[in-house]
């Protein structure tokens, strides 16, 4: 695993940025894997920045989120679905058909999870998966205890994630309990990662991840293996090295 160490969330933000442009320009049909989570917030607005300054050009480029709520309509404010649409697909000349997420809205969630994992690899797998890392090591949605053989899946959220990812919604009880994501395995089969750690909630999840081998209850250890990861991370993740 390559390690860039910044010093804080606008340079880590800056240095995933410069990281995407460079493939995009390199390969202009590039399939682009994309998180969400507050930790990318920033180099989308910087790939915004850069879309309208530099012009660089997502007519060819095709995306796949890592995950969706289920039960979440589409259009509701925090479906990732918006999110993305406001985060950066509404900004930049991404065609409408080119963009995946899972849709959790379906009462068919395992024919969604096949159909998801298809359209993947009818793409060639993702070229570029960006990622964020929970406190509990979960990448995507794919909590502790997750087989590093799974495929694109329906979860029940841990609590700690709920929590977490409360302070976006009005109250803990309006938090979905289940999610589709890729699976373990969905995200290995990407050519290239790159992981963002920011702050210092991340700090014990890095040690974790620094010192622990490949293993099942700490998913993010997955990337250990893999041979093309990349971790960026601030000087308040590292802050328990
Ligand atoms: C969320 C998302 C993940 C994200 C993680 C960390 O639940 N499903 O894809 O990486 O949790 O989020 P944040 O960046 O807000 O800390």
């Amino acid at each position: 695993m390559k390690i860039i160490k910044v010093k804080d969330y606008k340079e880590l933000s800056e240095t995933a940025a410069r990281l995407i442009l460079e493939k995009v320009r390199a390969n202009p049909q590039l399939v682009l894997g994309l998180a969400t989570g507050g930790t990318p917030e920033g180099m989308y607005e910087q790939l915004v920045t850069d879309h309208r300054t530099a012009g660089t050009s997502y007519q060819q480029i095709t995306t796949f989120n890592l995950d969706e709520y289920a039960g979440l309509p589409r259009e509701d404010r925090n479906s990732y679905y918006t999110y993305m649409r406001q985060q950066l697909f509404d900004h930049i000349d991404i065609p409408e058909e080119n963009v995946h997420l899972p849709n959790g809205e379906t009462e068919d969630l395992q024919a969604e999870c096949r159909h998801y994992e298809q359209l993947i690899k009818e793409a060639g797998d993702v070229d570029l998966q960006i990622l964020g890392i929970g406190g509990n090591g979960h990448i995507g949605f794919n909590e502790p205890g997750t087989s590093f053989d799974s495929v694109t899946h329906v979860v029940t959220l841990d609590e700690s994630t709920r929590e977490a990812n409360a302070r976006y919604f009005s109250s803990l009880d309006e938090v979905p309990t289940h999610a589709v994501t890729m699976g373990i395995q969905t995200i290995m089969r990407a050519k290239e990662i790159v992981l963002l750690v920011s702050g210092e909630s991340k700090a014990d999840a890095i040690v974790r991840l620094l010192t622990e081998e490949a293993n099942e209850s700490f998913p993010a250890s997955a990337l250990l293996t893999h041979p093309n990861v990349t971790l960026i991370v601030d000087e308040e993740a590292l802050k328990k090295v």
